[in-house]
């Protein structure tokens, strides 16, 4: 039955009732619009619009369709929408009676409150997908702690780091996110039920007592807004394709990593495949997915942003558009990181090829300016000793450190014999020192920051 029959003389065309109808859709909130029509039956027994019994019976009904709708039930009802679906089945339960349940309501405060209901929901899954993430990445970070790695700037070598250093470096890309999530968490909660079509409701519910009772933190202030605001979709989806950059960024690292070339780690088979012709392939589709997968939760970002601008006050059937890239930007988002934190899990690391990609490409060469300003050399003047250094390095096709003693000297009379300790990669991680850097002592307490961390609020 549909809800609004009495005003035509005429029926909808078929394919505008195809074009029309969202519970293709908006079928995943059953559960939500289920129970926010018990809160509200709540409401109207409060304001006197329904007696305790008939309330009573309302709940039962509506609890009995909780427990038993199926999916494949919803999809077949051919309802208008899910809001449809819901009060059909309940009229089809308990007669008359479940045509009081609309006073009052839109399906316009309905669908604002169903859909924040889920996304408050959502971003709990979201808020505990991520900290796995995170917590995968710091199990990782203290086993490799003291795992050198070389670190690349313009994908050229430019200074040894250590594995654990990498890895939290993505730690707090999560940490990031997660903060991001909660603090989108708390603006979205707020309760529009009880705004009616747009301009509040005539019947004077108690919306704080309303908005408690379905576990938001208040009631929405102005009945337009509440019916009309999607900021919490947009900032979910904005929060998700930034989540995902993070999480295609650290898969673009592991799948060059993962090279051939590299070869500094080795994913698990669990998580790669192979090729149908070449029979020596391993490749790393998991990562290559999560990557690619980026590029559609941006879409619904844009989407959203693009369908919501210059919307006139208050609702208008385009936020209808609101859930198809919302849903599907959230099964993705959890979706890449539940594959992120699995193949995290299985990472094996080659300590020996990253240690020689380190050793490779003149990674010292900032340490050798160093050494030549602690000698009393000015920077910009060791910076263009050490290049020429670095350039018949090149030519000899050796490393700096293979130069002798005489052979140094001959670019600069102040390098002495203790040059040598200054160019190992120890040498030069451990110098790193100061807050944030790379050297052990840094790792271990970042670890430990992180350890003792409160999860993000
Ligand atoms: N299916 C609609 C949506 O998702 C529900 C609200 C419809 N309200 C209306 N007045 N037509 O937005």
């Amino acid at each position: 039955m549909s809800l609004w029959g009495g005003r035509f003389a005429g029926a909808a065309d078929q394919r505008f009732k195809l074009f029309n109808d969202s519970l293709p859709v908006d079928f995943r909130l059953v559960q939500q619009d289920i129970t926010g029509s018990i809160a509200w039956a709540g409401a109207l027994k409060q304001v006197g619009v329904l007696d305790e019994l008939e309330y009573g019976s309302l709940v039962h009904a509506l609890n009995d369709l909780a427990e038993n709708v199926t999916e494949e039930q919803i999809l077949a009802s051919g309802a208008e929408d899910i809001h449809s679906f819901v009060e059909g089945s309940l009229i089809a339960k308990v007669g008359d009676l479940g045509k009081k349940l609309h006073t009052g309501r839109s399906r316009n405060d309905q669908v604002a409150t169903d859909l924040k209901l889920w996304c408050k929901e959502q971003g709990e899954e979201v808020l505990a997908a991520l900290l796995k993430v995170q917590q995968q990445l710091l199990v990782l970070a203290s086993q490799e702690a003291q795992t050198v790695l070389p670190g690349y700037t313009h994908l050229q070598r430019a200074q040894p780091v250590t594995f654990g250093h990498w890895c939290l470096a993505y730690v707090e890309m999560v940490e990031r996110d997660l903060t991001r999530v909660s603090d989108a968490l708390k603006r979205l909660d707020t309760c529009p039920l009880g705004s009616g079509a747009l301009a509040g409701t005539a019947y004077n519910v108690d919306r704080q007592a309303l908005a408690q009772a379905l576990g938001f933190a208040r009631a929405s202030n102005n009945s337009l807004d509440s019916v009309s605001d999607r900021d919490h979709v947009i900032e979910l989806c904005s929060a998700a394709a930034t989540s995902m950059m993070h999480l295609s960024r650290l898969a673009e690292d592991m799948i060059f990593y993962n090279s051939g070339e590299a070869g500094f780690i080795e994913l698990a088979d669990a998580v790669t495949s192979g090729s149908s012709l070449m029979p020596q392939k391993k490749n790393p589709d998991a990562l290559e997915l999560i990557r690619g997968k980026s590029g559609r939760v941006y879409g619904s970002l844009v989407g959203i942003l693009t369908t919501m601008k210059a919307l006139p006050m208050a609702y208008n059937k385009d936020m209808q558009e609101d859930k198809e890239g919302l849903f599907d930007a959230v099964d993705t988002w959890l979706m890449c990181l539940d594959m992120t934190a699995l193949v995290l899990e299985g990472v094996k690391v080659n300590k020996a090829r990253s240690l020689a990609a380190a050793q490779q490409g003149y990674a010292n060469a900032t340490e050798l300016a160093d050494y030549l300003v602690s000698k009393g050399m000015p920077f910009r003047e060791a910076h263009h000793v050490v290049g020429e250094v670095v350039l018949a390095a090149i030519e000899a096709g050796k490393a700096l450190e293979e130069f002798t003693l005489e052979q140094m000297q001959s670019f600069s009379s102040i390098i002495d014999s203790d040059v040598y300790q200054h160019l190992t990669i120890d040498a030069t991680l451990a110098k790193r020192v100061a807050q944030g850097g790379t050297s052990l002592d840094q790792i271990a307490k970042a670890l430990g920051n992180q350890q003792s961390q409160e999860p993000a609020d």
